[in-house]
């Protein structure tokens, strides 16, 4: 018997457009691209512009192509040129893809560069570059076509930056970068096993270093707490500190005895009475907190900025979701 085709959904098409401009570049726009910096020299002139027009054409011989608007004031002079650089942006140049994408007379200024092997300008700090003679010029609408042969490139593994619906953005996530903790199986893609997981790999290691301060684990939660929020009853702190509160009140008795903390005001209620760091408290946590934000660097380290913004947000989410629940 002939399998069944599978229907998964029936998607209605999108009513019939007009092929007006606005429509075309926004329907364009939801390809995403990445972000290249174009530069050649025209007589004495250094030309540069944002473009996200590159595409590969031929691995041989070695092509490359490009597209600038008529409507640019380079285009006359970038067509004559017998010469351009590609140069790829990364995710930290953003900035650079808006002085370069936009009229501007002073793109060069401040930014290092020097004449490559064709003539055209090298921004060196960039990479990856191909540098290019121009091969073939094509009419293309209001847009020139260039066709570059690479005559040298330099290369630089980077983590691009992406244009995509008029946004400049970071690639997010890399869903291929690393091969996941989870296999198949329950546990390894159960929530509450990734989360303690990944509590113990972010938290061990700087617990085990917490003897260099002649602190335990929960003495150096009420500091770390109390030095962001002073004054917090047990009730608050534990409730912060992540501790059962018949458990915070011993160590809270011995920190008092050590002099890092002080229970001021007379409250009847002792759970009331709010909690404070003595000065000895607040110049112990100080070379800490300092250590936790150094240590939090490093094992960030590996994830691109949109990537940590995502892991710091999911985790926000999951926890604002679940004490509202609660
Ligand atoms: C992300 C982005 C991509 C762009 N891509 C192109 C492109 O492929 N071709 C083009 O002609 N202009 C493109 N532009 C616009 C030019 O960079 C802009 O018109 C620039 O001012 C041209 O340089 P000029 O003013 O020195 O001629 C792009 C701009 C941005 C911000």
């Amino acid at each position: 018997m002939a399998a069944k085709p599978i229907v998964t959904a029936s998607i209605a098409p999108e009513p019939a457009s007009p092929l007006d401009p606005a429509t075309l570049r926004r329907a364009l726009g939801q390809f995403p691209t990445g972000v290249t910096i174009v530069t050649a020299a025209h007589g004495a002139q250094r030309l540069g512009m944002t473009a996200n027009s590159f595409s590969s054409v031929s691995l041989d011989p070695p092509l490359v192509q490009w597209s600038v608007a008529k409507s640019a004031p380079s285009h006359d002079a970038f067509v004559a040129a017998d010469a351009f650089a590609i140069h790829f942006l990364g995710e930290g140049h953003r900035d650079l893809a808006l002085r370069f994408g936009g009229r501007n007379d002073e793109k060069f200024t401040g930014i290092p560069h020097e004449a490559g092997i064709t003539g055209a300008p090298l921004l060196t700090e960039l990479a990856p570059i191909f540098e290019c003679r121009t091969w073939a010029r094509y009419p293309g609408g209001d847009h020139t076509i260039l066709v570059g042969e690479v005559a040298r490139l330099v290369t630089r593994a980077h983590e691009p930056l992406l244009f995509h619906s008029g946004v400049l953005r970071g690639i997010g996530v890399a869903l291929n970068r690393r091969a996941p903790v989870a296999g198949a199986g329950f546990v390894p893609n159960y929530l509450a096993y990734l989360l303690a997981r990944a509590s113990f790999v972010v938290s061990n290691e700087f617990h085990g270093r917490l003897k260099e301060w002649d602190l335990s684990v929960p003495e150096w939660r009420v500091l770390a707490c109390l030095s962001d929020t002073d004054g917090l009853s047990v009730g608050e702190l534990a409730a912060m500190a992540l501790m059962k509160q018949p458990g915070l009140t011993k160590v809270l008795d011995r920190m008092v005895g050590d002099g890092l903390v002080e229970r001021r005001g007379t409250a009847a209620d002792r759970r009331r009475t709010p909690i404070h760091l003595t000065a000895k408290g607040r110049a112990t946590v100080k070379p800490v907190l300092r250590a936790a934000r150094v240590h939090e660097e490093a094992l960030l380290e590996q994830f691109s900025e949109e990537e940590r913004s995502v892991i710091k947000h999911a985790l926000d989410l999951l926890i604002g979701g679940s004490e509202q629940k609660g």
